[in-house]
């Protein structure tokens, strides 16, 4: 495929130029590449990126897929440029042996828009031995250190502290003081550790002095933390039952507090917590989890419009960073070498985004009273185009590989 006059970042310069690719690989980034017979996109100098690795993401299924499915979220996912997910293991039942995480994964081929990566779960009774078996298979080991959705908190320190040391990177959705807690493991045990959705400044806080001590923690933090805040909770009814989940959204400071840690290199990636219940679900009853996956890149231009961040430190977050941190192999990047994974954006489009246009099985958009940054045009996997203008086309996603 060529895909001609793409504006991108090179090196942090701008640069209209083309890029061709075979068996789903960049091959060249040049201008003026021969058309020949190849497939041929025109970009017509609208920004592309690389796509979207979102390293947070709650398909629900198997066991929950009335909330979504790997096809529902993986179309979701192509829809707002995510070319690469990771899956949470809180799915039913919850994926915490090697037996149903190898069962999961055989259930998911030939499902999915884009490429996906599985967590693999830690639990309270210390499967510790279960990690040392997929090891090698699984992003990272998810743990909640809080309680949540789904039955996964663990609270016994010998169980963590041997769940850390089986683990090639954990994950962990912390809060407040189990962040400080967390930090102490990683720099007990020495394993890389990412620290999920941070929420509160303190958080950020604690992330920034922890890398300034040299360890290898890392903290993600999620559009929805950075754009809403309890205000919004509060501002009538069915957003005191909406905007809800684990961790809470809290204050306007904290959104700047979350948005400076972004921009300065404390927190280092974009996920979303993508976490859908129907509305019907939320509305009912108090449920915890929002949707988010298709959203978050169109939200995120947004941020840049409004200076809290730069263009190339978008990409940074939502794609380069997220591969680089679960060590996911030729993928965040456009250089030659790399999956020809690529998001077109279309910057001129400011429209509102609109619950009626969602693909979410969860059929609303935290977002409904924003307008986007920019619209996702085509998403492209290895090559292949898998969304363009409101159309899916193949369930071409496959699982990713991991370095080393
Ligand atoms: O609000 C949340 N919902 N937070 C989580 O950590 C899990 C998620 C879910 O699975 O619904
Ligand atoms: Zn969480
Ligand atoms: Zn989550």
């Amino acid at each position: 495929m060529l895909i001609k006059n793409c504006r991108i970042l090179i090196d942090g310069v701008e640069k209209v130029t083309d890029i061709l690719t075979a068996d789903g690989k960049i091959i060249e980034i040049s201008e003026n590449i021969p058309e020949g017979r190849l497939e041929v996109v025109d970009a017509k100098g609208k920004w592309v990126i690389p796509g979207v690795v979102d390293a947070h993401c709650h398909m629900r299924d198997p066991g929950l897929s009335h909330k979504e499915d790997f096809m529902t979220g993986s179309m979701a996912c192509a829809r707002g440029g995510v070319t690469t997910f990771i899956d949470m293991p809180n799915t039913v039942p919850a994926v915490t042996t090697s037996e149903i995480f190898e069962e999961k994964r055989a259930m998911m081929v030939g499902k999915s828009y884009v490429d996906y990566g599985f967590n693999f779960g830690g639990s309270r009774n210390d499967n510790s031995e279960e990690i040392k078996k997929v090891i090698d298979k699984a992003a990272s080991t998810k743990i909640f250190l809080n309680m949540s959705t789904g039955d996964m908190l663990i609270t016994e320190d010998s169980v963590i502290e041997n769940i850390f040391r089986e683990s090639k990177i954990i994950s962990v959705h912390a809060e407040e003081e189990m962040v400080a807690k967390a930090i102490e493991l990683c720099e007990k045990y020495d394993k890389p550790l990412y620290l999920c959705h941070l929420s509160k400044a303190s958080e950020a806080k604690m992330l920034r002095e922890a890398k300034a001590k040299g360890l290898k923690v890392y903290g993600e933090v999620t559009p929805h933390h950075l754009f809403l805040n309890v205000d919004d909770v509060n501002a009538d009814e069915r957003s005191s039952m909406l905007l809800r989940m684990k961790p809470e959204l809290k204050t306007k400071e904290d959104n700047e507090e979350l948005w400076k840690a972004l921009a300065d290199g404390t927190i280092d990636t974009i996920g979303t917590d993508h976490a859908p219940h129907l509305i019907e679900e939320k509305l009912a009853k108090l449920t915890f989890g929002i949707p988010g996956v298709e959203n978050s890149l169109e939200m995120m231009l947004k941020g840049v419009d409004e200076g809290k961040i730069s263009m190339a430190r978008l990409i940074e977050v939502m794609c380069t960073k997220p591969a680089e941190i679960f060590n996911i192999a030729n993928k965040g990047k456009i250089q030659v070498g790399y999956d020809a994974d690529l998001v077109i954006i279309d910057r001129d489009d400011k429209s509102a985004i609109k619950d009626d246009d969602v693909i979410t099985k969860a059929n609303w958009t935290p977002y409904e009273k924003f307008n986007r940054g920019g619209r996702v045009v085509t998403t492209i996997l290895r090559g292949q185009i898998v969304y363009s203008n409101k159309e899916f086309y193949g369930k071409y996603g496959r699982e990713i590989n991991y370095h080393e």
